[in-house]
């Protein structure tokens, strides 16, 4: 028989950890510019009965029986992207960025294919080539980086880096990087030289969601992207496509890298696409992007150094030795975390510290934003961090800060009327 006891009496261990994780959530400010909280609607599909059903395959070409409300759900989350995105065709199966990633690689390229993207150190993802990960051990990646001046993406680099290498593919896109990226000029250069061109939108893909960024689907062949980050839903990965493509990414996804869908997730996916099409949703996404620019320039009249100068979107990066030659990365962020301010170290465009120390701390809006701070809120948080980080020493200080961050987070939590869901 099935245990129908409540998580709390079943499996007390798991439920006191899941509680404990609701109090962190509560008590912090929460700045990972990749994170953010769903709503209850969200939650409810995403811990729903979908996730007792097998389902490889797509909607109306399954290898199961039994998959018709599967379909129905899937069909309404592809048909809600697609609307959303303004796009001819949609997958929402990847269970992550990374492989919706994977799945754009294999469904268009051949192992040992030359592939361009933004470098790991200079602001891409794991997933753009680096050697670790199995895009940089599958497939011949060359990479772009940043100017070293202005620290931004440089088009005509970029243009002869794909002249130079000849990649069947340029990804643009990153995870760390706080500008616009010019979609038409990327478009005009993978033309160029016969390349597909795939933007990542993992991290900015709710802002275009909400009319906050540029939009590059007009412009790509592939688009990619998570629904976790700014777009506020479930975890899992998106990948939007042109017509012609359609089927070519479909087997990238089933059968070549995945088995069976999260049929739960996908439902919580489409609940995310129609919140995300709501007047409430856009002024949200536009917010984000106040709140980073309030934030960064916060941080510069403190005597930060932006990377870059600044932000188009919903992060950017501190240079810490702006504030002490001495900080890393590591360190800047385990004090932050010490009095409530979540956030993550973060290498800088040629970074003299390996990663794991790293010179930088990157800092990102759309969960401070979903839990209504605004440009007061923000910069006053701002101000913590500097207080945090340049007497790091200071019992005394710390515990003014701590208590700033208490007085924040408590106006305006997560969730105001409690958790939803079981915790
Ligand atoms: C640009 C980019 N692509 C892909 C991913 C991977 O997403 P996931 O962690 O869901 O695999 C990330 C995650 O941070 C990202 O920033």
């Amino acid at each position: 028989m099935t245990d129908l006891r409540p998580l709390s009496d079943a499996d007390p261990a798991v439920a006191d950890l899941l509680g404990r994780e609701a109090e962190r959530q509560r008590s912090s400010i929460h700045l990972i510019a990749s994170e953010n909280f769903v709503s209850r609607a969200v939650m409810e599909a995403s811990g729903s009965v979908l996730t007792n059903k097998y389902s490889e395959g797509y909607p109306g070409r399954r290898y199961y029986q039994g998959c018709a409300i599967v379909d129905a759900v899937e069909d309404l989350a592809r048909d809600r992207a697609k609307a959303l995105f303004g796009a001819e065709h949609a997958n929402v199966q990847s269970h992550s960025g990374a492989q919706a990633n994977m799945a754009v690689y294999f469904g268009l390229l051949e192992p040992g294919d030359t592939v361009l993207g933004m470098a790991l150190d200079q602001g891409g993802h794991l997933t753009h080539g680096a050697g670790v990960n199995f895009s940089g051990r599958i497939f011949d990646f060359q990479a772009y980086g940043v100017d070293p001046g202005t620290e931004l993406v440089d088009m005509d680099e970029v243009r002869q880096r794909a002249l130079d290498t000849r990649p069947r593919m340029i990804v643009a896109g990153y995870s760390a990087y706080s500008r616009l990226l010019d979609w038409a000029a990327f478009r005009a250069i993978a033309d160029e030289v016969g390349a597909y061109l795939m933007v990542d939108t993992a991290h900015f893909i709710g802002l275009i969601a909400g009319g906050a960024h540029p939009d590059p689907v007009p412009h790509a062949h592939v688009v990619t992207g998570t629904t976790h980050k700014a777009l506020r839903g479930p975890r899992g990965g998106l990948i939007l496509t042109t017509a012609d493509l359609a089927a070519a990414i479909d087997k990238g996804v089933f059968p070549v890298t995945q088995g069976g869908a999260l049929n739960n997730q996908i439902a919580a996916r489409a609940v995310a696409f129609a919140e995300a099409s709501t007047p409430q949703y856009r002024e949200y996404a536009h917010q984000v992007v106040r709140n980073a620019a309030a934030m960064a320039a916060e941080m510069a009249a403190g005597g930060a150094r932006i990377v870059s100068g600044g932000t188009d979107n919903h992060l950017f990066l501190v240079d810490l030795r702006s504030l002490d030659e001495d900080l890393t990365g590591r360190d800047a962020a385990a004090v932050l975390a010490s009095v409530g301010i979540v956030l993550n170290s973060n290498p800088i465009p040629f970074d003299p510290r390996p990663p794991y120390r790293a010179t930088g701390i990157r800092i990102g809006t759309p969960a401070a934003t979903t839990c209504g701070m605004r440009e007061p809120e923000v910069e006053a948080t701002a101000r913590l961090i500097l207080e945090a980080l340049r007497h790091r020493g200071d019992d005394a200080r710390l515990e003014a800060v701590r208590a700033g961050v208490a007085e924040i987070t408590a106006a305006h939590p997560a969730y105001p009327e409690g958790f939803p869901g079981h915790v």
